[in-house]
């Protein structure tokens, strides 16, 4: 059952979207050769603690850390560990807060040091991705649409879009009905309606869309090893036009 927020309850999403955002702010300022995942995650952690809010993520369906670290082939999910940033990696991190029963996510992909021009145009495209889908939430347009501005501009630049994870819905739960991929035709799917909150959140791979799961039962990995980024916003359905409720400018 998709569940509807009302306009106040749209308010009250704002304030873990922005935690989650300001956070990202930190964060960006932390990407650096050296620096592991695992400081960034304790950081992460504190932080959302020390303003009064949770890291949602900590004991969901088993899951130990306030953030995914998600490293140059690792799609999603990657737990943050020891292993110092180089220059040139590509990290993601994911972050999921609540703060007074109200959850807000996103992702954010960050160049370590000097990236490949290819890395480079994989981020931009990401993002382009992530911005292009947003453009067609309105009210009365349906979840193809949105997906299939995400798919063709990613496959216009060589690209793939990973389809065994998915977008969802999220309110005081971080993950809610509706699930989708984000690729998609346009006209087809879910019609967006007002009071919808949902995560766009494309993964974006320089070679196959293909994906493995390593047997930690969580981090997900390109099938060919090759680079993979994302973007992810909460935005809430308007009629005048979509909320992004995780957005602070762009941290990177
Ligand atoms: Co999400």
């Amino acid at each position: 059952m998709v569940i509807l927020k009302s306009p106040r309850e749209i308010e009250l999403m704002r304030k873990p979207g922005e935690l989650v955002a300001a956070c990202h702010r930190e964060i960006a300022k932390m990407i650096r050769p050296g620096v592991t995942t695992r400081e960034i995650d304790a950081f992460t952690e504190s932080w959302i603690r020390r303003h009064g809010a949770n890291p949602t993520t900590i004991g969901y369906n088993g899951y130990k850390y306030a953030t995914c670290a998600s490293v140059n082939d690792v799609i999603a999910h990657g737990f943050p560990g020891d292993t110092p940033l180089q220059d040139g990696d590509l990290v993601t991190i994911d972050i999921v807060a609540d703060y007074e029963g109200w959850v807000g996510d996103s992702a954010w992909t960050y160049a370590v040091g000097t990236l490949s021009d290819e890395a480079e145009k994989l981020m931009r495209v990401a993002k382009e991705c992530l911005y292009l889908g947003i453009e067609q939430t309105k009210v009365g347009n349906r979840i193809g649409d949105v997906m299939h501005a995400v798919q063709t501009h990613a496959e216009q630049n060589g690209f793939s879009v990973v389809r065994d994870l998915l977008g969802h819905g999220v309110g005081k739960s971080l993950h809610e009905e509706p699930n989708y991929a984000h690729i998609g035709k346009p006209g087809k799917g879910f019609r967006l309606k007002e009071g919808m909150v949902l995560t766009i959140e494309p993964m974006i791979n320089i070679g196959t869309y293909r994906m493995t799961i390593d047997e930690d039962g969580w981090t997900a990995r390109t099938a060919d090893g090759k680079l993979s980024a994302q973007y992810e916003h909460t935005i809430a359905i308007t009629e005048d036009g979509p909320i992004l409720l995780t957005d602070q400018g762009d941290p990177n």
